[in-house]
């Protein structure tokens, strides 16, 4: 069912109305410095929308963990400080979630005027989604309120800000980005053209497990990079070296190979890698990644070809590139979700760059995940080139296990 949007109300029922909108302003800060402000940039659209259409903006979000505690250093003030620049107007950042500072602010809104609640995760009522932090919330925009969730990052979560207010507003409606989200994910969900192709890595394959079981309903190709593949070698009796993977999830690899087969799905596993000689248990820190002694080399089975005792897989190779873009080449639909190798350092950035750039360059619908995928892609310089970089890291994730989540759930159908 079709959600409804800030566009599916009459510009004139917006003017002078006090809107909560929801937004995931989670960016990432260094010394008090935003270092990457993609969230904030997306959440404009629906913002200068409801500005533009005279309403008096009330922004929410979290920022960071700080438990429910007032925790400086997550504060959202260089948040405001941001919005203030890219809208080219004050956003006045309130001392408080829904105290006397956030009631004043939303008070004191004129048609046309945003203004910025204090980090949701300051009230420990936020992550428990309880009604009382609801009905407050609810309150600073009072009866005619409407509320806004546009924070597709965090739709995942059941707390009072992405949930539970919604049940205290007449009116609960989806922003831009949300409306944005929902249709691009859902589109490969349930309409995907084929061939339909599948990467996923990164470091487990308990994270993926949901997402593999869901697509592999509908995808012709899974591409398995990432040390999550290396779960999958080592139940295929592969010689991985002294590399990560996850011993409790062998059985879960397995099924997942044979349910592939059983469907006619095609599992692409790395036939070579980039290996760096760290032994089991060193940590992976920038030193010894950048001191660590690598090669390119073909993989084998335990006991056959040349040994990896000592070596770490941290990047697939040449070969497997060259399969994996073979399908790539030819599919209509691509989903991305966790990057092939360990894309922070250079040397084991290869095959997740070489993948961007196949990815930018075919004809298809190309969806990449939110998190490591989107930072990958971007790092790589091409963001521009794909249909979607998702905003959300577990909500994508969620969203392509098929699960449902409560900060869509919970707003009004269409
Ligand atoms: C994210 O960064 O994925 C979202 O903002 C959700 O944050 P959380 O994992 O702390 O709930």
């Amino acid at each position: 069912m079709e959600k409804k949007t800030i566009r599916d109300i009459d510009t004139k029922e917006l003017r002078g109305k006090k809107i909560l909108v929801r937004c995931d302003f989670n960016v990432p800060l260094k010394d008090g410095e935003i270092t990457d402000d993609t969230r904030i940039r997306a959440a404009l659209p629906t913002i200068r929308y409801l500005l533009e259409s005279g309403a008096k903006v009330v922004l929410c979000s979290h920022l960071g963990r700080p438990k429910g505690e007032v925790n400086e250093k997550y504060s959202m003030k260089p948040v405001a400080e941001r919005l203030s620049e890219e809208l080219d107007a004050k956003v006045k950042c309130a001392e408080d979630v829904t105290g006397p500072s956030a009631k004043d602010m939303a008070n004191e809104l004129k048609e046309g005027e945003a203004g910025l609640l204090e980090n949701v995760r300051f009230d420990p009522r936020e992550e428990k989604n309880e009604e009382s932090l609801a009905i407050e919330l609810a309150d600073l925009i009072g009866n005619e309120g409407i509320y806004v969730n546009d924070a597709f990052g965090t739709a995942h979560r059941a707390h009072a800000s992405t949930e539970g207010v919604a049940h205290h507003v007449d009116e609960s409606v989806a922003g831009l980005l949300m409306e944005r989200e929902i249709e691009k994910l859902g589109a490969v969900l349930e309409k995907p053209e084929e061939p339909f192709v599948a990467i996923l890595g990164g470091a487990k394959v308990s994270d993926k497990i949901g997402v593999i079981e869901n697509l592999m309903q509908k995808v012709q190709t899974i591409e398995i990079g990432g040390a999550m593949a290396n779960t999958f070698l080592k139940a295929k009796g592969y010689d991985i070296g002294s590399s990560k993977y996850e011993e409790d999830k062998i059985e879960v690899a397995k099924q997942i190979m044979k349910d592939a087969l059983n469907k006619g799905v095609e599992i692409i596993l790395p036939k070579d890698a980039r290996v760096a000689k760290i032994a089991e248990g060193e940590e992976l820190t920038p030193e010894t990644v950048e001191s660590a002694e690598h090669k390119n080399v073909k993989l084998n089975v335990e006991g056959k070809g040349e040994s990896l005792e000592g070596w770490q897989i941290l990047d697939v190779g040449d070969t497997t590139l060259t399969y994996f873009a073979d399908r790539l080449e030819n599919a209509k639909t691509v989903v991305w979700n966790g990057p092939v190798g360990l894309f922070e350092f250079d040397q084991f950035a290869i095959g997740t760059n070489a993948i961007a750039k196949v990815l930018s360059e075919i004809d298809a619908t190309t969806i990449i995940g939110g998190g490591d995928s989107a930072a990958a892609v971007k790092k790589a310089g091409l963001q521009d080139k794909m249909t979607h970089i998702s905003t959300g890291g577990g909500a994508s994730l969620e969203f392509l296990e098929g699960k449902k989540l409560p900060g869509i759930e919970c707003l009004l159908d269409k």
